[in-house]
């Protein structure tokens, strides 16, 4: 399966068939062992296998795609909701089932659940061998030889620097074309209904030069889209100076201003890579995304005009439980902002929460009132599921019934799925530059892509192939794609 950004199937659909899994391919140079990783979650934690992957074929392993050959089986692991626990959980007892007749195998629990739930699943449950947090991926070469050598295996250590900033990753489930470029780690936000602060430790961003690298790199092999990710690019901030504490104190000591690279500099940086290049990143927070960022944008023809910017609700009260900082006005006038700056054809896209603490009818309702107001592209729409920990668990109750949940989220999705139909038809009868990704799922004779909304386009093969950009005139659409042909 794609990469949940990517995949034209799950657009504007629900809960946890954004959770998306994906598997490491066959790489077989040789070497003694064998490696299988089966990734859930967010785009980061496909970036992190990717990086697992590299620390791992440096000690001695080639990558599988068939988990019956393999001497290690991964699963690089998803908390957000109940249900991507439960999915783990059932995938750690298909394994163990493997086991039973492979008894030399060793399970590995890798992720946000391995950091949320620590020793549990060695020791009191006994269904892994090893446990390894987000923040450790280094020690994976110790941590399996403790392994094999019948020692606790287990490293949830969230660190405070650890960007894996000198690792390069090795492409997974590549189509050769989009890849993405992790830019910072962890969240220092604390939305009341989010594990991520808890699995993924502190925010920091990782050095530029080494982000610029990568992208050049990734060019050079003949890549032509880099999506930069962090939990809140917004909020990146790195300074050669902050980032090094002997040289902070040289500067401070002659009292001159320290350079600081904000997320908006360093998107300039990478658009500079080449023309070419197109960049996109992921995920922009309400409360962060400045004018700034809007402008570089508009400067620069490479960077694709699309933001995702969760909203999570529509009601101000339900806001401030979630602790989002922000309100539905201030919402609104970034909402605003962007078609200002960056004009209709710019693609806005959201996360949105049914069902939170205490939500009225009434405060379901402006979030309706909201997604009409913003008339998303399209949005990934979930009820809300407590997470043990968080400060909603904490102080909180979750007192909404789960009907109730799911009658308001079938609403989000009905009232999303007319607006992203509205939206599409606006594209039609226009002339959209695409990147070519490859073959349509749908049949072998038709290629897709997307603009620089991120919306999907398929049109006929031809003779156009991958990583090429072509023009297409847009005849029709559905919900979730454009479908037109190429015009010279
Ligand atoms: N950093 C991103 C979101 C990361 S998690 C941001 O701030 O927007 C992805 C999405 O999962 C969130 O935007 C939220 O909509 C959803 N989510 C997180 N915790 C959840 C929970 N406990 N129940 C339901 N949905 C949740
Ligand atoms: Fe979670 Fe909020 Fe951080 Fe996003 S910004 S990862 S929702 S705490
Ligand atoms: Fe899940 Fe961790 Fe990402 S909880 S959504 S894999 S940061």
């Amino acid at each position: 399966m794609d990469n949940i950004i990517a995949d034209i199937d799950i657009v504007n659909k629900v809960d946890d068939e954004v959770c998306g899994v994906k598997v490491s391919a066959n790489e077989n140079t040789g070497k003694e062992r064998k490696m299988y990783i089966e990734s859930y979650g967010c785009q980061m934690n496909f970036s992190d296998s990717e990086i697992v992957t590299s620390v791992m074929k440096k000690s001695g392993f080639d990558t599988t795609s068939d988990y019956n050959e393999a001497d290690v089986i991964f699963l690089n692991t998803c908390s957000i909701r109940e249900k991507a626990e439960q999915t783990v959980r059932n995938r750690l007892n298909h394994f163990n089932a493997v086991k039973k007749k492979r008894p030399d195998m060793t399970i590995g629990v890798l992720g946000c659940m391995a950091e949320r739930l620590k020793e549990q699943l060695l020791e009191e449950e006994k269904i892994v061998d090893l446990v390894v947090g987000p923040d450790a991926y280094r020690d994976l070469p110790n941590l399996i030889q403790k392994a094999d050598d019948g020692q606790k295996a287990v490293n949830t250590f969230l660190s405070r620097e650890e960007t894996y900033a000198d690792i390069s990753p090795v492409r997974l489930n590549s189509n050769g074309v989009t890849a993405f470029i992790s830019i910072m780690r962890g969240c220092d936000n604390m939305c009341s209904f989010c594990v991520v602060p808890f699995t993924r430790g502190r925010e920091r961003s990782r050095d530029p030069h080494s982000i610029i690298k990568e992208a050049q790199e990734l060019y050079d092999q003949g890549y032509k889209e880099v999506t930069l990710l962090g939990q809140n690019v917004d909020s990146y901030k790195w300074s050669e100076e902050q980032n090094n504490k002997a040289r902070l104190e040289k500067f401070e000591k002659k009292g001159e201003e320290l350079v600081i690279i904000n997320f908006a500099s360093l998107l300039e940086m990478v658009a500079k890579v080449n023309p070419n290049l197109r960049v996109r990143f992921s995920t922009s927070h309400p409360k962060d995304i400045t004018d700034e960022v809007l402008y570089t944008m508009k400067k620069y023809d490479n960077i694709c005009k699309y933001i995702h910017l969760p909203a999570q609700s529509g009601n101000n009260r339900i806001l401030e439980l979630m602790n989002r900082t922000y309100t539905r006005e201030w919402y609104i006038n970034r909402v605003d902002a962007i078609r200002e700056i960056l004009g209709r054809e710019c693609g806005i896209s959201s996360d949105m929460i049914t069902g939170f603490c205490s939500e009225t009818e009434e405060e379901h309702q402006e979030t309706l009132s909201l997604m009409n107001y913003v008339k998303y592209d399209f949005s990934y729409m979930f009820f809300y599921s407590e997470r043990p920990g968080t400060l909603a668990a904490k102080k909180l109750t979750d007192d909404i019934p789960l009907e109730i949940k799911k009658k308001r989220l079938a609403e989000v999705i009905e009232l999303q799925q007319q607006n992203a139909l509205e939206r599409n038809k606006l594209d039609v009868g226009k002339v959209h530059q695409v990147l070519i990704e490859g073959t349509s799922k749908r049949s072998g004779e038709f290629l897709q892509g997307r603009n620089t909304a991120n919306k999907v386009i398929i049109f006929p093969k031809e003779q156009y192939s991958r990583g090429q950009y072509v023009n297409v005139l847009v005849e029709d659409c559905t919900t979730a794609t454009l479908t037109g042909k190429v015009v010279v």
